[in-house]
């Protein structure tokens, strides 16, 4: 007989504790500061942009939960945004996620030759990440970059008018860069810290 109680895999806890870093803490504060107080949870997706980088590139509950208290919500409240949005993983991804349009105006731009030319050049399909842990492949729905067709985003950057040699010299580039920490100014945590 069940016991009642659901243990879907998001919310199975660990013993790891997570904390920001100090200098992100920083900039975390700032961002929850443009909102008024009672109304931190508007942070929320900004917050699990940058948990999900600095912590290893996904989310699991104990991340969530930290997001979570820092916010002052529920837990719950970061489990319903973080299973809804394609854009927060709650599987382990590679160093650099591409994640490449699959809607209309991108197929009418040979989107779908675009992403046969990825998993041909990286031997993955759309979801899987390379053996290597460098590259994790998602189809995605529109990108908002519809004029520029056909787009693919990698962590913070945009790659628009795609062709099959622009992809293979990304590829390149970031294979070699691989090694080399992130850069500050693209982190995500700067990102959402841009002045206006
Ligand atoms: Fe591809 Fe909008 S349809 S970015």
């Amino acid at each position: 007989m069940s016991s009642g109680k659901v243990h879907h895999k998001i919310v199975q806890k660990t013993g790891e504790t997570y904390q920001f870093s100090e200098k992100t803490l920083t900039r975390v504060r700032e961002i929850i500061a443009r909102y008024p107080e009672g109304s931190e949870k508007s942070a929320l997706i900004p917050m699990l942009h940058i948990a999900q980088e600095e912590f290893g590139g996904s989310l699991n509950a104990n991340i969530m939960d930290y997001i979570a208290s820092l916010l002052n919500i529920k837990p719950i409240e970061v489990y319903e945004v973080a299973t809804f949005y394609s854009q927060l993983y709650l599987e382990e991804t590679g160093k650099y996620v591409i994640e490449i349009c699959r809607t209309g105006p991108c197929v009418a731009c040979n989107a779908e030759q675009m992403i046969g030319h990825i998993c041909q050049k990286l031997g993955i399909e759309d979801g899987e990440t390379t053996l290597d842990g460098l590259f994790t492949l998602k189809t995605v729905e529109c990108l908002g970059a519809c004029g520029y067709a056909p787009v693919m985003q990698v962590n913070t950057n945009f790659h628009e008018y795609l062709t099959e040699e622009k992809i293979d010299r990304i590829l390149e580039t970031l294979t070699s860069q691989a090694a080399e920490p992130q850069k500050e100014e693209e982190k995500w945590v700067e990102k959402f810290c841009l002045k206006k």
